[in-house]
């Protein structure tokens, strides 16, 4: 695997690749890599000749900057993953390197009620700030395939919609890859590793919840049935901003069912202070 910490040596070598013929795959990533990272850097290999994996927690990204101090840094033993996982190139930039004028002007991308629901409302800024390093990273890599994992349903919306603006929905294919679980069911993520013992075991709920939301689905009224799986993950402790059925491509919340409309279940729940987001297709 070949690391790369300049963006101009990364655009030079992968314009290079690119005369030889190579299709790019590309796998943007904050670290603390799990095996839900290492899926997308699998997937990516069996559909292009060359893998790159970026490595960068963007600060633009953390609209509470308590949280963008606690994210966890495992650098060597994320290099040491994606060499078992066979990924070619890492791109590893320094802040100063993604931001030389320094991380205030941003760009104000239009991303509609993405920035008002869900994630959107109740963490402010935060799409703009994912948008900011995306458009960039894709700028700088300029890859044929991008490799997301559906676990950011909603993140996974609101790139595609920034590709759509940004005319790189015309070059770039769009792979949203399936969230992988622990066996228990909870959803891979670098949050995890910040839960204590006795939380972790407490966080196997939230994929229960989104399950019985699965399995009671019907038709009319689902205001009974949120509230029942609410007052579910209050009572074990947890602390909801959202636990909502929405309309599979637009987000927008579902109170009574058709039998039709496609649906996905998304949730966002602290424990031990720390903000778990999971999500489940219903139909
Ligand atoms: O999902 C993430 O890890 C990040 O939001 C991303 C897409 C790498 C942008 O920083």
């Amino acid at each position: 695997m070949i690391l790369f910490k300049k963006t101009n040596d990364l655009i030079k070598h992968l314009d290079n690749q690119r005369i030889l013929g190579k299709k790019i795959g590309f796998v943007p990533t904050m670290g603390a890599l799990h095996e839900g990272h290492l899926s997308l850097v699998r997937l990516s290999k069996a559909a292009t000749d060359l893998t790159i994996c970026s490595i960068f927690v963007n600060p633009t990204q953390f609209n509470d900057p308590a949280d963008f101090e606690k994210y966890p840094i495992t650098t060597d033993k994320d290099i040491a993953l994606l060499l078992t996982a066979g990924c070619d190139l890492l791109f590893l930039p320094a802040v100063s390197e993604m931001y030389p004028e320094g991380i205030m002007g941003k760009p104000e991308y239009d991303l509609g009620d993405m920035e008002t629901l869900l994630e959107g409302k109740f963490r402010p800024g935060h799409f703009q700030g994912v948008c900011q390093v995306v458009h960039q990273l894709l700028a700088q890599v300029n890859p044929h395939d991008l490799f997301l994992g559906q676990k950011d349903y909603q993140q996974c919306m609101v790139i595609d919609r920034l590709m759509q603006q940004t005319g790189f929905k015309e070059t770039v294919k769009l792979h949203i890859c399936p969230t992988l679980r622990e066996t228990d069911g909870l959803a891979m993520s670098s949050r995890n590793r910040r839960l204590n013992d006795s939380d972790r075991k407490k966080a196997a709920s939230i994929f229960r919840t989104l399950s019985y939301l699965k399995q009671q689905l019907h038709t009319g009224s689902l205001d009974a049935l949120l509230q029942t799986a609410s007052d579910q993950l209050e009572q074990e402790g947890f602390r909801t901003d959202y636990l909502v059925v929405a309309d599979a491509a637009s987000l927008q919340p579902v109170s009574t069912w058709d039998g039709s409309q496609k649906l996905v279940a998304l949730v966002a729940t602290f424990l031990g202070g720390v903000r778990l987001i999971d999500n489940l297709p219903l139909n």
